[in-house]
């Protein structure tokens, strides 16, 4: 397939796929419901595959029609769904699967073809709707250029959100093609496009030997994404198993406080599953388990042993004097346990802090991220 997808990629899910798509179940109603409640909302599936797997699993289009469909329905909210594929069997599959799903209230446009050469036009017609686009690549993404331009289309002030899927893997294959080789002049083009210079060519001669330059180029990418778009940026990393270089990293790029909260929830459950699906497997995709790492992951043992941490940043925030709102603080809240916890940690030990007498919480909404919390004054 000159698509990028391997001949099996559809028969199942693989590990890496069980990830994205939990963050996608997670996330997903979440983005939707919250923004539909104020506009009808723009998503695009821009590398969006065949919508679902042979096995009947979903895929991330299917994903994303089911809980847009779900809010049509139950709320009456309106969507704007864009589907591109490239590969011609996919799009066949693709569209099947989509027609099970139509509601006046959906409105729909999947379409064989690129999508570096449609975002632009999408863009310009959703001037006026909150966007999310999740692109999905298996080798290299959009242009650069096109994602800041995605991000900076905000001068509309509207919320706008990406997910991309940045290949470790074909940034490690690729960028060592010797110049002078037939196809090296074409991929190390393709590469400056995808990360928006020749930067990447300085990086790569000076790292060492050992190092990974999937991940290097990542965090450079992610920096320069921050720097051009002024949005907090969210590296995630996803593996085939535990001992194995990351494939891709998953890259989240917001203004939103809530909304980057909501995904560092969305990643511990990723985490919690990936690691489930993984003890689970009969023949795990490494040998992991020639090697004496233990390999189970209990996240309420998790929770419990992270507490008293997350509890003394809190107090070291407060020891700063000002009242906070906890989305705005959560990743000092979380430490370096940002993306292995969910939200219920950060939930019960601010209650526990609440109940020893050390912080007053106003609870202004059920969610967690808009607590309001303060020093308890003592008379
Ligand atoms: C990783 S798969 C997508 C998986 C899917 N997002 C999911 O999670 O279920 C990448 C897909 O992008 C398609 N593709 C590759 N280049 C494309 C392009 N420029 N525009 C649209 N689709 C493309 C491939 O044919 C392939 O089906």
């Amino acid at each position: 397939m000159s698509t990028g997808t391997s001949n099996d990629y559809w028969a199942k899910r693989n590990l890496p796929s069980t990830f994205k798509h939990e963050l996608l179940r997670v996330y997903l109603p979440v983005f939707m419901a919250r923004l539909s409640s104020v506009s009808e909302v723009a998503y695009i599936d821009g590398f969006a595959g065949a919508g679902r797997y042979e096995d009947g699993s979903p895929g991330s289009a299917e994903m994303s029609i089911k809980f847009a469909s779900d809010l049509a329905k139950s709320r009456g909210r309106k969507f704007h769904l864009h589907y591109r594929e490239k590969d011609a069997d996919s799009f066949e599959k693709l569209t099947s699967v989509l027609a099970e799903n139509t509601h006046p209230n959906l409105v729909i446009d999947a379409r064989r073809g690129d999508i570096s050469i449609d975002l632009g036009g999408i863009l310009e017609n959703h001037r006026s709707h909150p966007l999310l686009a999740f692109l999905d690549p298996c080798g290299f993404g959009v242009p650069y250029e096109l994602l800041v331009k995605t991000m900076n289309r905000d001068a509309y002030n509207k919320p706008t959100e990406l997910l991309l899927n940045f290949s470790h893997e074909a940034f490690r294959r690729s960028a060592g093609a010797k110049e002078g080789q037939a196809a090296a002049a074409a991929t190390h083009k393709r590469i400056t496009d995808a990360v928006g210079g020749d930067w990447w060519k300085s990086l790569f001669k000076e790292h060492k030997e050992g190092d990974d330059f999937g991940e290097v180029i990542a965090r450079e990418f992610a920096k320069r994404l921050v720097s051009d778009t002024k949005a907090s940026v969210c590296i995630i990393p996803v593996k085939r198993s535990p001992t194995t270089k990351t494939i891709y990293s998953l890259v989240h790029v917001t203004r939103s406080g809530a909304a980057a909260f909501r995904m560092y929830d969305a990643v511990s459950r990723a985490h919690e599953k990936w690691w489930m699906t993984f003890e689970s497997m009969e023949e795990p995709e490494d040998n992991y388990a020639l090697f004496e790492a233990p390999r189970q992951f209990d996240m309420n043992e998790h929770i419990k042993n992270t507490k008293p941490q997350l509890k003394e940043n809190i107090i070291h925030l407060l020891h700063e004097g000002k009242p906070f709102e906890v989305s705005a603080v959560a990743p000092s809240i979380l430490g370096s346990n940002l993306g292995s916890i969910p939200d219920k940690a950060i939930r019960q030990a601010l209650v526990e802090l609440e109940k020893e007498g050390i912080i007053t919480i106003e609870y202004r909404k059920k969610k967690v991220e808009y607590w309001q919390i303060q020093q308890t004054m003592h008379s």
